[in-house]
């Protein structure tokens, strides 16, 4: 099934509504680079189209708009470089080196086989879509020790590192891959990034993790003081014409009135196909229907950074 209108009612979910956010977007309270948006793509549940959202909207952005995109990979599962056709297996710098102090300030060696930046302490590389750059991860990033509960400077390092990077203000876009847990990855991300982006599976079990995740949410903005957070676009996937679906697709709307994006992604066998081959699906099967879709949802999200993102909901 391709994608679907969403009109908008009112209700919620069983979460407590968190307090509003305050900064602006582009917002910089340390006084280092300005950079673009900031935009992490969460949800704790497994295999609910994060990666895939993030590569097609940092492609579509690159290829349809010529806008600059560094896409940031925080899965160890390293599976964001792979659709994007990088190898990251055997990079030596990689995610892990924004998190862990000891590896901070090396020089930006080519080891992952694909063409890297000479200049920059970022471990950046370039994907084969130009104005598409990547922070890849691999396993190694399962090494990043759990938050010490006597410290709270872990899960701020990932912030910290990227607000002393100068050569991110050359990009418009700055996009997080999340991992499937909820643990100091995820806390980095949601402290380094502005918008969150929830793609929500329209089955029932994933309710319940939605609701968690705005408890996270809240708790990032009151206990850390980040309340620039906000979520900018609730995008629901795997879409079926099934009651439960349907029934989901409802109760998203009631609580994300506003953040429910206005397209719906089915399911189209061409965006995995795309994927196995390390191609986005604009490059791949530009015709097909999912390919339509992830293009309606990227044009979307740019537009509501023009308009400015949602309310914390
Ligand atoms: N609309 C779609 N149609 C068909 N297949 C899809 C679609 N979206 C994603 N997939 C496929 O579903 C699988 C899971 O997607 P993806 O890896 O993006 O999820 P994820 O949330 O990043 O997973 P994880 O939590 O493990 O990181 C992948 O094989 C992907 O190619
Ligand atoms: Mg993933």
């Amino acid at each position: 099934m391709s994608s679907a209108a969403v009109p908008s009612p009112a209700a919620a979910l069983d979460s407590p509504a968190p307090p509003e956010s305050g900064l602006a977007h582009g917002d910089d309270r340390s006084g280092g680079a300005v950079i673009g948006r900031r935009i992490a793509f969460i949800n704790e549940k497994g295999g609910s189209a994060k990666t895939t959202l993030v590569a097609s909207v940092a492609a579509w952005l690159a290829l349809q708009r010529g806008r600059r995109v560094l896409a940031i990979d925080l899965d160890p599962q390293g599976q964001l470089g792979k659709v994007l056709g990088v190898d990251v297996r055997h990079a030596r710098r990689s995610a892990l080196d924004l998190l862990l102090d000891s590896v901070l300030e090396g020089p930006a060696p080519a080891e992952t086989g694909a063409a890297a930046k000479p200049a920059g302490l970022l471990p950046i590389v370039a994907t084969r879509i130009a104005g598409l750059d990547l922070i890849p991860a691999n396993k190694s990033l399962g090494l990043v020790p759990s938050p010490d509960p006597t410290r709270d400077e872990p899960s701020d390092r990932l912030a910290a590192r990227l607000r002393r990077a100068r050569e991110l203000s050359r990009y418009d876009y700055v996009l997080f891959d999340a991992p499937p847990s909820f643990g100091p990855l995820t806390l980095n991300v949601l402290r380094a990034a502005e918008e969150v982006v929830i793609p929500v599976p329209l089955t029932f079990l994933a309710l319940d993790g939605c609701a968690e995740l705005l408890r996270t949410l809240a708790m990032v903005r009151t206990r850390h003081g980040h309340t620039a957070l906000r979520v900018s676009m609730v995008i629901p996937t795997f879409y079926r014409r099934t009651r439960l679906a349907h029934e989901v697709l409802e109760k998203l709307k009631q609580r994300f009135p506003k953040e429910i994006a206005h397209t719906v992604v089915g399911f189209h066998v061409k965006i995995d196909e795309a994927q196995s081959r390390g191609l986005s699906i604009f490059e791949y099967a530009p015709g097909d229907r999912g390919a339509r879709a992830l293009a309606a949802l990227a044009e979307e999200l740019e537009a509501r950074g023009e308009a400015g993102a949602g309310e914390m909901p």
